[in-house]
């Protein structure tokens, strides 16, 4: 049985009860965060949940908890769903409210919601045998915070089921100037002739812990060259691999984009070596 955290209380998941007037439900009005553990140890806890801190301040949601509150509430809810491979979904909304409407209103208590979700395992850091996903494309249609992690995700709800229903993993999306964003719920890279190539952070974009993460490990090693910098869709097609990373698929390879192959069609070997290094490295964080 799933065990949750709901407003202070540990209880079963069909024991947890949401007033329909939540803002959460009404509006989307709340950030979340995922988190990932594997063997019951996070990767990224600390940054996640300071994401989650610049998400509640730039919609002006107040919270005493602090950095080790969390980290408690997180370490009881990975024991009470006994370990493993889990996904720890934190969610936090404005409040009930006693009425709908618009206007954030005061002296209401954020309600918190933490929940434990399995997931895969981390895959070996081996070409010959990893899997490689295959993503559509298409015009990124979400609004101009996607920096916030707000749980108002209709917008990449619908992308990706665009992906979902031609058989994809995942869909990669372009803005007006035809110029790669990030994936639905993922960020993406491109290798080109040796060098690590993922878009500038900004409003489009999620600033996505795995990304982050990875970039400071290949900062620190030294023997992966990386650039941030703007990526065209044309870039995209020529690219010698194509990847995408989130807390729940880590690095994940790309072999095929809108139906095309990229590179040689095989999971590459700069792929191999980056998630090696990301592998050895993401519990330091
Ligand atoms: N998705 N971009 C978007 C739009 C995302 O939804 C996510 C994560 C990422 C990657 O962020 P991170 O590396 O911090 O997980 C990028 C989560 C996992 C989800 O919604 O389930």
């Amino acid at each position: 049985m799933s065990i949750v955290y709901l407003n202070g209380d540990f209880m079963p998941i069909e024991e947890a009860k949401i007033s329909p007037l939540d803002r959460g439900f009404l509006f989307g009005d709340g950030i979340y965060e995922v988190i990932p553990a594997y063997d019951g140890k996070t990767v990224g806890l600390a940054p996640h949940m300071q994401r989650m801190f610049n998400g509640m301040a730039a919609i002006e949601i107040k919270m005493e908890k602090t950095l080790a509150e969390w980290q408690t509430l997180i370490q009881s809810i990975i024991e009470k769903n006994g370990g493993g491979n889990l996904g720890i979904y934190i969610q936090v909304s404005r409040g009930t409210d006693v009425k709908r409407y618009h206007a954030y209103p005061e002296n209401v208590e954020p309600t918190i919601f933490m929940m434990t979700m399995p997931i895969k395992p981390a895959v070996e850091a081996d070409a010959s045998t990893a899997k490689g996903f295959s993503v559509g494309v298409t015009q990124d249609m979400r609004w101009k915070r996607c920096h916030i992690k707000s749980t108002a995700l209709l917008g990449n709800v619908i992308h990706f089921q665009e992906g979902y229903r031609d058989g994809n993993d995942e869909i990669l999306l372009y803005n007006e100037e035809n110029k790669l964003t990030e994936a639905s719920s993922s960020n993406a890279f491109i290798v080109k002739d040796g060098v690590v190539i993922t878009p500038v952070l900004d409003n489009q974009i999620l600033p996505g812990i795995t990304r982050n993460i990875l970039l400071d490990v290949l900062k620190k090693d030294g023997s992966i060259p990386f650039e941030e910098r703007d990526v065209t869709m044309d870039e995209v097609f020529a690219a010698d691999e194509v990847w995408v990373t989130s807390s729940s698929k880590e690095l994940a390879p790309v072999t095929q984009v809108d139906g095309k192959q990229i590179g040689d069609g095989k999971v590459g070997k700069v792929w191999e070596a980056a998630f090696k290094l990301y592998t050895a490295h993401k519990f330091d964080y």
